[in-house]
């Protein structure tokens, strides 16, 4: 259902007034702010209502629960939903770095509003994913479609093969198609499971690390002297600061939690920048 335009402004006011409640921003809002970070959640049950109401406020948006796409830079891209249910993503951009290094500029494509299909679904997957042409140049990367049930597959996998890590429990990158590296050159995408009453180890890096839950519920502890503890449940997002102490914990001693995550930490490796402590 959308508004009268002459409430516009005034509705855009006010739901940016109840961003700013909740410590959060618009993507067309480009302030910079730079106060020191806290880890803080987002949690679902307040942050579905007020998303439903972005989408009558705000005129933006194909894809499946729990798949990641990628976009590489300088490519023309659109969103369009084809159902009548509203569809929420989240966007990990490194958007405040582009801008900070003066390299962003916009482009409108002028010819309607939708750009033409001119490959079909699958084609990156097909060209890169397990067999591709050799000595492909990376240049500014290919858009990726990672599916959601192959990331599952491999998660599981990995939990059964025992593959666990002290810190982060069973950890996988979503790799770059080109290269094998990261999942960017300035951020990185992970998936984790967290077994059904796991605690990992205290560990502290540089980076800043963004939360999705996926499935299940846990407590996120953060700082080893005033302890800050996160309780957190299926759709919540919540965020680490760099350099903090923390560890996971699944509160399930039945069920194993899933989370997605993405971080800074390729740009900190690429200038020397990246460092860890374990606990
Ligand atoms: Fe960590």
């Amino acid at each position: 259902m959308s508004r009268p335009a002459t409430n516009q402004s005034r509705d855009r006011e006010q739901l940016h007034k109840k961003f700013a409640a909740m410590g959060l921003r618009g993507y067309w809002q480009l302030e910079r702010d730079d106060h020191r970070m806290e880890p803080k959640i987002w949690r679902w049950k307040e942050l579905y209502p007020v998303l439903m109401e972005t989408t009558e406020v705000i005129r933006p948006m194909y894809m499946q629960p729990g798949d990641l796409l990628i976009q590489p830079n300088f490519a023309w891209h659109d969103h369009a939903n084809n159902s009548k249910e509203p569809i929420i993503w989240i966007d990990a951009l490194d958007s405040s770095l582009v801008n900070y290094l003066t390299a962003s500029f916009r482009d409108e494509w002028d010819e309607g509003t939708q750009q033409p299909l001119t490959k079909s679904d699958g084609t990156s997957r097909r060209l890169y994913g397990s067999i591709r042409q050799p000595n492909i140049e990376l240049g500014s990367g290919v858009p990726y479609h990672y599916k959601w049930a192959e990331t599952l597959e491999a998660l599981q996998t990995a939990a059964r093969e025992g593959t666990h890590d002290p810190y982060d429990g069973v950890l996988l990158e979503y790799k770059n198609p080109i290269n094998g590296g990261s999942t960017f050159r300035t951020m990185t995408c992970y998936i984790q499971m967290l077994t059904p009453g796991q605690t990992t180890k205290f560990h502290r890096h540089t980076g800043i690390t963004h939360y999705h839950v996926i499935k299940g519920n846990g407590t996120f502890v953060v700082d080893q002297k005033d302890t800050k503890e996160i309780h957190w449940t299926e759709h919540d997002s919540f965020t680490l600061p760099p350099w903090r102490w923390h560890a996971h914990g699944n509160n399930s001693q039945t069920e194993p939690a899933i989370l997605f995550s993405v971080t800074d930490r390729p740009l900190l490796k690429m200038t020397g920048l990246d460092r860890e402590e374990n606990g």
